[in-house]
């Protein structure tokens, strides 16, 4: 037996190195019920015997006494700024200066991106961690190590060959992404407010007094640069002390790179610029050094900032604006969402003038109001939207008659209210319980449900309408020509004469566009019917599974007839019975016939039992095929016979040589089905390198999983 000593050291290291594996690493060995058992275990050997307790060990990650403020702590080496550069030309001018500086034909930089977290500076005493200040104003700091030691990927002692005397590291701690989302839904569900971007949450969950709250928060650490180290010689240059730091036990950053001259730092510039929106942490630039530290030390510093190292920008993702008007917007299935007007702003690399308000609850949540100053973020190619608003610049007007004792301001605006009536067609808007959103109950009443629905219809990947556009469908449907999508086949020349900016030749080419999209498939017209929750992969899933004879050209096809058609589907484009246990029943088959479908689930299918129990939608169906709509034939279950028939397959990851359509294609070459996501119905996962969620949900579900390797040996 180890004497308790014995066993707590062994624990500490062992926990120490699963949590590098983890935290660090991102390769975990164990699972996490096992790290809980061994840190419990430690925990409750260092509660026993309080003199085993030390302070590396992990059980310090869990918070301390709330500190009454925090303390100010010198830096030894002050913490300085860098220059910011955000064009080509101050990129070139900077390799310049520090050729010229040098007097060498070309330098060679260490390169990396800019993280948007904040600063910090960890000494370490012996290997040990002894203190973490913040950044402050560079010269002094807050004392935050209580905080810092709850965030699990700064070690609590280096664990490098040769441990430093003293070594005092900086970096940036930041939230991921994944974990900042995760916290601002927590903060929702406690009703407490939400943090506008994951700086913010990383530097109000640092600045915490109750360590205990930081340790509840994900943090996370990237080491950069090195201000102290005595005891061991470090190496000459900037990217082998990052290595340096990697060997310690620090998580250092993988995007790092070393390149040469101007071009190299450009072409580093634009490579991690296309990453930045799959980057699971925020960004705000890259930064390039000198890489020599002897360079380093010949160029200097000048000011504040070091002339060896520059940050190189990105377009700001976020800026300040005004919110001119809230208007509201009609989708397609009818559902009101909230735009902001905004004075417009150049962020993200365009010029932002709306934004998404998502529905009631974010508007009354964010309390964003007509008149506010605030927060628009554009990342990447996703939608801008509203942040959150400036409260300190609310518009305000004085309260008449207000005294001491009652406030002497209000808001010049109103909260935002959701509107009772469509603003399109004044039909009741409602909210459906638990639903966030309220929709326009006027379906194709509403000129602006009956225009997108449209305009989805003639889209490309639907009955792809030649000339159909925005402009012509506005028209048709303000002036009563065309209701749903079968009259667009009942337009004639005449009618289409007489539209705004419409010539002859641009009818006939409608004309004929028109008529050429009569032929087309079976899962582009389930997709073109626009039906809620069905999208171009369920499209086609149905089609698939059911099937139907394909439709010839010229057949007479009366409605009537069009359930034959369906062949299963059929069955949904009956009546629901009128008998109230009857229709429970009928919907109840209709239900479970649909979810047989590999990836439909319950909600999918309950949109298209709805879809179909409308009568209206049932009539355009049958009247599109008696406008002479068609398609050709599909084999139900387009299978074939193989190895593989009756399986489903889910490809995720990065195969090692299989590329996702080879890998598709062979699969079915045997019979077997790809599917888009995990469910109780897939056989087979197939996992290459960085497989995710999906991969996560089939070992949950207990679902076989397959490498690329075993694929092929399935088939051979
Ligand atoms: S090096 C002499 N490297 O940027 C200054 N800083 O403007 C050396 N930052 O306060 C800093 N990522 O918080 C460096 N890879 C990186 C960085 C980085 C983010 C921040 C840091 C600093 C600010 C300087």
């Amino acid at each position: 037996m180890p004497s308790d000593l014995e066993r707590a050291c062994d624990l500490r290291a062992l926990l120490h190195r699963y949590a590098h594996e983890y935290y660090v690493l991102d390769t975990p060995t164990v699972p996490d019920a096992e790290y809980d058992r061994l840190f419990a275990e430690l925990q409750a050997l260092e509660i026993a015997h309080p003199e085993l307790a030390t302070v590396d060990s992990p059980t310090q990650r869990v918070g301390g006494k709330p500190l009454p403020e925090f303390s100010e702590i010198t830096h030894k080496v002050p913490m300085l700024s860098l220059n910011n550069a955000f064009e080509d030309e101050d990129i070139a001018a900077f390799d310049k200066r520090v050729r010229e500086g040098l007097g060498v034909a070309e330098v060679v930089y260490d390169v990396g991106p800019k993280f948007d977290g904040l600063a910090i500076s960890l000494t370490y005493a012996d290997g040990v961690l002894t203190q973490a200040a913040t950044r402050g104003d560079g010269a002094t700091g807050e004392d935050v190590t209580q905080n810092v030691r709850t965030i699990r990927a700064i070690p609590l002692r280096l664990s490098g060959t040769a441990v430093p005397a003293l070594l005092e590291v900086r970096g940036e701690v930041l939230m991921l992404k994944k974990d900042f989302a995760r916290l601002n839904e927590d903060q929702v569900t406690r009703g407490q407010k939400t943090f506008a971007n994951p700086r913010n949450a990383a530097a109000g969950s640092l600045r915490q007094l109750d360590s205990r709250i930081t340790a509840t928060r994900r943090l996370t650490f990237f080491a950069y640069g090195v201000a102290q180290c005595d005891g061991v010689a470090l190496p000459g240059e900037q990217s082998a002390i990052m290595d340096f730091l990697a060997a310690q036990g620090f998580p250092v950053c993988h995007e790092r790179s070393r390149v040469a001259g101007a071009q190299g730092l450009l072409d580093y510039y634009r490579a991690i610029g296309e990453k930045r929106g799959t980057l699971p942490y925020d960004i705000d630039g890259v930064v390039y050094k000198v890489d020599s530290l002897a360079q380093q030390a010949e160029l200097g510093f000048v000011s504040r900032a070091p002339r060896w190292a520059i940050a190189h920008k990105y377009p700001a993702q976020e800026e300040l604006t005004t919110v001119e008007a809230i208007d509201i917007q009609v989708g397609r299935t009818g559902a009101l969402t909230p735009v902001a007007r905004l004075k417009p702003v150049f962020v993200g690399g365009v010029t932002v003038t709306n934004a998404t308000l998502h529905n009631e609850d974010e508007v009354r949540r964010k309390d964003v109001r007509v008149g506010d100053t605030v927060i628009v973020r554009r990342a990447g190619d996703v939608i801008p939207e509203v942040v959150g608003v400036v409260l300190e610049k609310r518009p305000m007007r004085d309260v008449p008659g207000a005294d001491l004792f009652s406030a002497a301001q209000e808001p010049v605006n109103p909260p935002f209210e959701m509107p009772k009536t469509c603003p399109v067609c004044g039909s009741h808007a409602v909210k459906g319980v638990d639903e966030a959103v309220t929709r326009c109950t006027g379906g194709l009443y509403c000129a602006a449900q009956r225009k997108q629905a449209l305009w989805h219809f003639a889209s490309r990947k639907a009955l792809d309408i030649d000339g159909l556009g925005d402009k012509i469908i506005e028209q048709l449907v303000d002036i009563g020509l065309v209701k749903t999508p079968a009259d667009i086949y009942l337009l004639n020349p005449e009618q289409l004469a007489g539209l705004e900016r419409m010539g002859e030749k641009s009818a006939q080419n409608l004309l004929a566009g028109i008529a050429v999209s009569k032929n087309t498939t079976l899962p582009r017209f389930i997709y073109a019917l626009g039906i809620r929750n069905v999208g171009e992969a369920t499209a086609r899933d149905l089609a698939s599974h059911f099937g139907t004879p394909g439709i010839q050209k010229d057949e007479k096809v009366i409605a009537e007839e069009v359930a034959k058609y369906f062949a299963e589907f059929g069955e949904l484009m009956s009546d629901l019975p009128a008998d109230e246990a009857e229709c429970k029943q009928v919907i109840a088959r209709r239900l479970d016939l649909l979810t047989q479908v590999p990836d439909v689930g319950p909600v999918v299918a309950q949109s298209i039992v709805d879809f179909f129990a409308e009568a209206h939608n049932r009539d355009v169906v049958a009247a599109l095929l008696a406008a002479g709509v068609y398609w050709p034939a599909i084999e139900v279950n387009a299978a074939r016979e193989g190895p593989f028939t009756g399986k489903t397959f889910v490809l995720t990851g990065t195969l090692p040589t299989l590329g996702r359509d080879e890998a598709k294609a062979m699969i079915e070459a045997a019979g077997g089905k790809v599917a888009g996501s995990v469910s109780k119905k897939t056989s087979v996962v197939v996992a290459g390198e960085e497989a995710g969620s999906k991969l996560a949900k089939a070992q949950e579900l207990g679902i076989t999983i397959w490498t690329e390797e075993q694929l092929r040996a399935a088939l051979a």
